[in-house]
């Protein structure tokens, strides 16, 4: 996109959202309902783009835009609860109030992975507080964007028609790596959302810091599931099988290491086994299919070149035969170690598996590694539970007990620390990331007090 074009975008988002930060926010969440409604009637719509560009199998696509249908219906209901506090004074006749205010513009870096949800995670509350949106999607998935957008638009007309200046509450800005670096320098964008890779987020997060904005990253994970001698095995192997090969092993959230108590290791191994042979790996069209092609050919070479280190390492590998182009069986790895390739995020289905023998060492090993998104645990024993959930447990900002790592619902906040980047999106208290707190004080006495007991000229 030419730079002229991107700054005439920016400059009609900071002017139609001058006018949009005075709708109050219950009205904001009305027009987010509408358009909940818009995506429930276009939902195989979009599905089937996300089929195209992401390579999704249908049931999968379809759950992605339920995930944006779920957004706009907490975003309604959080329209009438941005709550302030109350905050008691220390002076008389004193109240303190915490005030939230709209932004102003938000960017949106989405990914290829989640061209839809991971958009409505943002633009749905960065809307009821009243923000407006300028949106790079992923190049890779220019169509998802577009029938998002033509949604949006739908929306807007039903509510306002014939007026349809806030159609432009949200805007496209088609681009890579240049548009990307444009919005992290720009101080018109008063919040960047960015979810990729963690590659992608230290590129840009110093940009943004340069000029004292505000980021909120969503980036890498590498993340690990603790299987106990406590744990149901078949519970696991359908967390596992899930959590690894599902969406091809490219969520941020997909299961990547599986440390395993030598007690069971052998058991859970030949089950997993025995599942990933009889997965329908193809064409991600077709019904039977449960895991389609990788997104591009690159990302299939790096899958096979991993595979091949691990060989090199002496790991024992099953499975990983190119089945056609970029679709590749999901892998199995038995590392013997956490070395660097394991401690690698690559974006693939490949699942790498370690023993362990008690649960402080098994922890040391999940928590051993750069990223630090999902997490899980498959145990039946409320002492491995708890602990794992405890201040010496998982270091991750997604832990769950007897659910694998992937799939997460809207209502939690979601995101992670270290390389993962720290930043929550989604439900919770997310939005507050997406509003100005002002800390007001009233003073509805006569006299002039001052904090601290300073007296000053009295
Ligand atoms: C991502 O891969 O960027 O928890 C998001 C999950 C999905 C979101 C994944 N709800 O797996």
């Amino acid at each position: 996109m030419n730079r002229n074009d991107y700054d005439s975008i920016i400059e009609r988002a900071i002017t139609i959202q001058k006018e949009w930060r005075t709708v109050p926010a219950p009205k904001r969440g009305e027009v987010i309902r509408v358009f909940g409604n818009h995506l429930r009637q276009d939902i195989e719509k979009i599905g089937t783009a996300i089929m195209k560009d992401a390579k999704k199998i249908h049931a999968e696509a379809i759950g992605e835009v339920q995930e944006a249908i779920d957004m706009c219906d907490f975003a309604v209901g959080l329209s009438r609860q941005l709550y302030g506090l109350t905050i008691q004074s220390e002076r008389p006749e004193h109240k303190l109030q915490e005030v939230y205010n709209p932004l102003g513009v938000v960017g949106v870096i989405t990914a290829f992975n989640f061209p839809c949800a991971v958009w409505a995670w943002n633009h749905c509350i960065a809307m009821v507080c009243g923000n407006s949106v300028v949106w790079k999607g992923s190049p890779k998935a220019t169509e998802v964007t577009g029938r998002c957008k033509w949604a949006w638009d739908k929306a807007i007309s039903e509510c306002f028609f014939p007026d349809e200046k806030f159609k432009d509450l949200l805007q496209i800005v088609d681009g890579d790596k240049t548009e990307a670096e444009w919005m992290a320098d720009d101080s018109r964008i008063n919040l960047l959302s960015a979810t990729g890779s963690t590659a992608m987020g230290k590129a840009l997060a110093p940009r943004v810091s340069a000029r004292m904005g505000k980021g909120l990253y969503e980036l890498g994970g590498n993340n690990g599931m603790i299987v106990s001698k406590h744990a149901n095995i078949d519970l696991a192997v359908r967390g596992i099988v899930f959590g690894a090969v599902g969406t091809a092993g490219q969520r941020c959230t997909t299961l990547r290491r599986l440390i395993v108590h030598e007690s069971v290791y052998d058991v859970l191994l030949e089950k997993l086994k025995s599942a990933y042979s009889s997965l329908p790996v193809g064409d991600n069209f077709k019904e039977e299919t449960l895991v389609g092609p990788l997104i591009n050919q690159e990302s299939a070479d790096r899958m096979l070149s991993a595979l091949e280190q691990a060989k090199a390492k002496g790991y024992t590998v099953h499975g990983g035969e190119v089945v056609e182009g970029c679709t590749v069986r999901p892998a199995i790895v038995e590392a013997t170690e956490q070395c660097d390739l394991v401690k690698t995020e690559t974006f693939a289905p490949i699942l790498y598996t370690m023993k362990y023998q008690d649960l402080d060492e098994a922890i040391d090993i999940h928590n051993a590694v750069p990223q630090g998104l999902s997490s899980c645990i498959f145990t039946d024993n409320v002492q491995e539970a708890e602990t794992f959930t405890s201040a010496v447990g998982s270091d991750c900002g997604i832990v769950n007990i007897n659910i694998g790592p992937s799939g997460a619902e809207i209502g939690g906040a979601f995101g992670g620390e270290k390389d993962t980047g720290g930043g929550r999106e989604s439900g919770s208290d997310a939005w507050k990331q997406y509003m100005r707190r002002s800390t007001v004080t009233i003073n509805y006495g006569k006299s002039l007090p001052l904090a601290q007991g300073i007296k000053f000229g009295d």
